[in-house]
């Protein structure tokens, strides 16, 4: 909680920091990188960097986290929190390196504002940014317990067992540790961070979520590159040398969007390569029995299953009571620069509602398609929740003990456990 003293005083210059947000960025990066290259190179994703996206979610979190601080004192934004402290595990990020942010982040914000940084406005954002960053630290040091390793030391030698093309932009890898170890435990729906050298030296790092069950001796991430101008640095790297029987560096698992545990029905909600880590949760669902009705509902730009890995896609009619529907995008977007929000959009429009896929017993559309050959409905009696897409998130009274949070990657609806995975591309 802030201090009495603090309260006000970040009350007073909040707006004055939020409207500097994109100034104390562009300074903080920039002197950030000056003192430490190493960082930008190794470390933070430089096509973010170049490209300006991303830029100002650490600031900007900062600035959230004060008015959460304000306006619900007695509460942390807890799934925020868990969510930056999953991907800042997953990179490796040390407390040192807290100080090292706070240094430049402080200078960038006096730069900003100059004479406006009084003493107290100082010690007031003082204590917003390490209540802040000691919130993330105390977490990210139990991920890293959890996954048994030191701070930072999350990355380890695997090997490409297999290299397995799945569609013309889309290529699986199976991984198994180089040094003949078992692969280390996740939870389905989580994500390894890779590292690869690049052709000047850099090396850089990013996220793919594990494709298959946990409880194989191998791992799978499944790859879609990014073509454009310029091209995706990593998966263009991944797609043109990774090879089998190539090394490369990959993190232990970490990742927030994990399958709800019980046996509540799910929906599972997907678009494009976002498919990943549900074909874990389902791959999963097969191979431990389970007899959850599964609602699965994606999007993508070409007819399903293109990105779908062949093994795991076939689990999908194994999976009991697993139901399919999807969508696709017949043209490309006529606004540049918009395609990713049109493509999101207009692919749950032009797909059959996803959420009844036919099958709930109370709803009259579903009764339609039903009776026109649809496979048989199972018994369960949940109800029909459409339409997912278009209507604001709420809370469901029946929530099983989870308090609802806005932020959370899942939430619990009428009846159903709905898990979200919404890639742009
Ligand atoms: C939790 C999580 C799980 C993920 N799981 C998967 C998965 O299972 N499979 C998968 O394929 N992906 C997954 N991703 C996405 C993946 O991490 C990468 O973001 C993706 O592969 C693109 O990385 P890249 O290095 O190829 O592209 P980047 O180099 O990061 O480029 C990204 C975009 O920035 C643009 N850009 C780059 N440099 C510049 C510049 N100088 N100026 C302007 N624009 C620029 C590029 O044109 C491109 O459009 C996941 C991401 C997250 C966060
Ligand atoms: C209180 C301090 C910090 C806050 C509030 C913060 C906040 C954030 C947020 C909101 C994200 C985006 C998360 C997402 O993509 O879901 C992020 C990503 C990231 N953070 Fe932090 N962070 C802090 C400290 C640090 C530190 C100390 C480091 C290490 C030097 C660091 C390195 C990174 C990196 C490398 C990313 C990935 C971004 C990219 O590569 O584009 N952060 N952080």
């Amino acid at each position: 909680m802030l201090s009495e003293q603090a309260v006000p005083v970040v009350r007073a210059t909040l707006p004055a920091v939020g409207g500097a947000l994109d100034e104390i960025t562009e300074r903080f990066y920039g002197r950030l990188f000056a003192a430490h290259p190493e960082l930008l190179r190794d470390l933070f994703n430089r096509g973010n960097q170049a490209s300006g996206e991303q830029r100002k979610a650490l600031a900007g979190s900062i600035a959230a986290f004060a008015v959460a601080l304000l306006d619900h004192p007695d509460s942390r934004p807890d799934a925020v929190l868990s969510r930056i402290a999953h991907k800042h595990a997953s990179l490796g990020v040390t407390s040192e390196q807290y100080k090292t942010v706070h240094e430049h982040l402080f200078a960038a914000i006096v730069e900003v504002l100059g004479d406006a940084v009084t003493p107290e406005v100082a010690q007031a954002w003082d204590e917003v940014y390490w209540l802040m960053a000691n919130a993330l630290i105390a977490v990210e040091a139990r991920l890293y317990q959890e996954a048994g390793v030191a701070e930072g030391q999350v990355w380890r030698a695997v090997e490409i067992a297999e290299r397995r093309e799945e569609t013309a932009d889309t290529v699986s890898f199976v991984l198994r540790p180089a040094d003949g170890s078992p692969t280390a435990p996740f939870r389905p729906g989580q994500y390894v961070s890779v590292r690869v050298a690049l052709p000047d030296g850099a090396r850089q790092i990013r996220q793919y979520s594990l494709s298959a069950a946990p409880g194989h001796p191998q791992w799978r991430i499944t790859v879609k590159r990014v073509d454009g101008d310029p091209a995706g640095e990593v998966s263009s790297w991944l797609h043109a040398h990774a090879a089998a029987g190539d090394t490369v560096e990959v993190s232990a698992p970490f990742g927030d969007l994990v399958l709800p545990e019980g046996e509540s029905p799910l929906l599972l909600v997907s678009a494009g390569i976002g498919s990943t880590p549900m074909l874990s949760m389902l791959d999963h669902l097969v191979a431990t029995g389970s007899t959850r009705p599964v609602v699965v509902a994606h999007a993508d730009r070409s007819p399903p299953p293109t990105r779908t890995p062949r093994s795991c896609g076939a689990s999908w009619p194994r999976c009991r009571r697993a139901r399919c529907t999807s969508g696709t995008r017949s043209r490309a977007s006529p606004v540049p620069g918009r395609a990713a929000r049109t493509s999101r959009s207009s692919s749950f429009r032009r797909a059959p509602p996803p959420t009844c896929a036919g099958r709930c017993p109370s709803c009259a559309r579903c009764a339609a398609t039903s009776s026109a050959g649809a496979p048989p409905r199972p018994t369960s009696t949940t109800r029909c929740s459409a339409p997912i897409c278009g209507s604001a998130p709420r809370a469901d009274a029946a929530s099983p003990g989870l308090p609802f949070d806005p932020q959370a990657p899942w939430r619990y609806r009428h009846g159903y456990w709905i898990v979200r995975s919404i890639s742009t591309s």
